[in-house]
């Protein structure tokens, strides 16, 4: 069973994707919200009904319900509003954290956690030291989402297919997010050699910025994170070692430990099993330290 906990739009939009790619024959939405849920759970249905998906979708306020779980993703919290940062939420996020982290030790401690909820680094870190389950079988969902931005811009620029674009974003998913055009490519041709440098700078900008755009324009950013969820949920499922950015504990890889941040791993069905250190160059890893700075400042701040 894969269960989602937070069934707001972002937890239910991975709950139609997980759905929809049929990655398990139960999904289970939570949350404290009495009714949304299953509300959510009921229309998905529906959904699938129609298409004839025999997935079945739950949705449930007991916490209890999640037993037997193998994986657990957590998007409980509140969200980013316009203006604000993902840091903004540290505070108020924590807590809640830290709370369903303790549930899914009681019913689910076998299972590989997935934290979602902002600001991600810091929350990955606070779902890791409250679990104290092995670092393999907790980490965040950041990098997938931001990649996928980064992916688009260089579709629009190029106006090359979506499918030859290999992109990559590691660091803090957050104000020092480092797009890597040196490690991105179009079917393996460098981006360097197809766009020129300017162009790429304005591409990494954007990236960082986009989604403050999009919370300004609708609120929320939904759809892009619920599909960036589904498919590391879909790695792990069907072990299929995809290599991808996830927020991981580090114990030594990139110069740093005891802090948790965005780098490229193998996921597979034991959840991260390779970090793969990649070979920055001095201003790449100035953005990457600079992420480690504000990821520690951030925890520093928070009892665990
Ligand atoms: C996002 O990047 C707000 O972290 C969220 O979509």
């Amino acid at each position: 069973m894969i269960t989602i906990i937070g069934s707001g739009k972002v937890g239910g939009d991975a709950a139609l994707f997980s759905a929809l790619k049929k990655l398990d024959d139960q999904i289970l939405l939570l949350d404290v919200a009495k009714g949304l849920p299953q509300g959510e759970a009921m229309d998905i249905n529906h959904m699938l009904s129609e298409q004839g998906i025999d997935v079945e979708v739950k949705g449930s306020n007991d916490f209890a319900d999640m037993k037997g779980s193998n994986i657990v993703v957590v998007v409980a919290g509140s969200g980013r509003k316009p203006g604000m940062t993902r840091m903004d939420l540290l505070k108020i996020n924590a807590s809640v954290v830290k709370s369903v982290v303790e549930n899914i030790k009681k019913y689910a401690d076998n299972s590989i956690i997935i934290p979602v909820t902002n600001p991600l680094d810091p929350m990955a870190f606070v779902t890791y030291k409250t679990s104290g389950f092995e670092r393999s079988r907790v980490f965040g969902m950041g990098g997938m989402l931001d990649l996928s931005r980064f992916k688009q811009f260089i579709h629009e620029a190029t106006g090359y297919s979506r499918n030859s674009i290999n992109a990559l974003v590691i660091g803090e998913h957050g104000e020092n997010m480092l797009p890597l055009p040196r490690f991105s490519s179009i079917s393996g041709i460098p981006l360097s050699t197809i766009l020129p440098k300017e162009k790429l700078d304005e591409l990494v900008l954007n990236t960082k910025q986009v989604a403050a755009k999009v919370i300004e324009l609708k609120g929320a950013t939904v759809h892009a994170p619920g599909n960036a969820i589904s498919a590391i949920v879909e790695s792990i499922v069907r072990d299929k070692k995809q290599v991808i950015p996830i927020a991981t504990y580090l114990d030594g890889e990139y110069g740093h430990s005891d802090v948790t941040i965005g780098v490229p791993a193998v996921i597979g069905k034991k959840g991260v099993e390779k970090i793969i250190e990649l070979d920055l160059n001095d201003e790449e890893q100035k953005v990457f330290d600079k992420g480690i700075e504000s990821v520690k400042n951030a925890i520093s701040g928070i009892e665990i």
